[in-house]
């Protein structure tokens, strides 16, 4: 049993671990593959966390472990755990894993150090029911973690037109595409549901899935919120648009969005 699995045996099956509820990923691999492309930017927390204050580390809603093998091989020294309430997710993270201090479940570790949310929130939002988010919320007010991080798609992009031209060019390129994405979520018109698009389009294998997940199910503000009541004050804050997707959507588009739209958040949270 390695180092990390020993630290973490005291996993409990508790209440705060729901049952999956989102529809099947049609293709996984290429599911995470898609995903892995802006793992730079999720690194965003590297130099701004004093790694002396902490020992024990849960990434969770790991899929694959591409991240946690990451974290792992950069603190060799550290605790590092990878939680997926998705079993087939931990199983291909399990595959050629050798880390010493890495240990991989699908069992909610029972506490630890740093939790790390990476695109997770607008998940537990969009597939969770009310007692469920609920849930999530009950059980990392138990598990204390001193540092909360936090990166995913928490803005305040609203109804304001965009750039007519732009639209015009995602349209063109992916009439289909567009066209399921207008019915659930109305034009693509708008700052809001123009970038909703854009964030989505390449899951192109799991089409039917993505497109009806809300990616901006959780709100910026909803988060503050709740981190506040839990009794955390926020260590950084930074929103952004992330280097990755301005290079990708200027590729596939030839438009530059530029600086203008804040749609990703990253947060670390400090327990007071
Ligand atoms: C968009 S992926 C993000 C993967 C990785 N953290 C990253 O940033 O690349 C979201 C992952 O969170 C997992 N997930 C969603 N809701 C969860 C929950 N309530 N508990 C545990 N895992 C969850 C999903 O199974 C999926 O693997």
């Amino acid at each position: 049993m390695s180092k990390s699995k020993q630290l973490f045996q005291e996993v409990i099956q508790n209440d705060f671990c729901f049952e999956q509820k989102s529809m099947k990923i049609q293709n996984i691999k290429s599911y995470n593959t898609v995903m892995a492309l802006s793992y730079f930017d999720k690194f965003f927390w590297l130099d701004k966390l004093d790694s002396t204050k902490w020992q024990d580390f849960v990434d969770y809603g790991c899929a694959d472990g591409f991240l946690t093998k990451k974290i792992a091989d950069i603190f060799p020294e550290k605790n590092i755990c990878g939680f997926d309430y998705n079993a087939e997710m931990i199983g291909y993270a399990n595959q050629d894993c050798n880390f010493e201090n890495l240990y991989f479940t699908s069992v909610l570790p029972y506490s630890s150090d740093v939790v790390l949310l990476s695109s997770v929130l607008h998940e537990i939002y969009h597939y969770g029911d009310k007692a469920q988010i609920e849930s999530f919320w009950n059980w990392l007010e138990t598990a204390k973690p001193k540092y909360v991080i936090v990166r995913d798609m928490l803005n305040d992009l609203d109804g304001k037109p965009i750039i007519n031209e732009w639209v015009v060019k995602v349209k063109n390129k992916y009439p289909k595409f567009v066209k399921d994405f207008e019915k659930k979520y109305g034009d693509i018109n708008t700052e809001r549901n123009f970038f909703h698009f854009l964030l989505k389009y390449s899951y192109k294998e799991n089409w039917v899935r993505e497109c009806a997940e809300n990616y901006f199910a959780c709100s910026l503000s909803e988060v503050e919120h709740k981190m506040k009541t839990l009794g955390y004050r926020v260590l950084h804050k930074d929103t952004t648009t992330s280097p990755y997707f301005k290079q990708k959507w200027e590729r596939d588009f030839v438009f530059f969005v530029g600086d203008n739209y804040q749609i990703f958040s990253k947060l670390i949270f400090e327990k007071i």
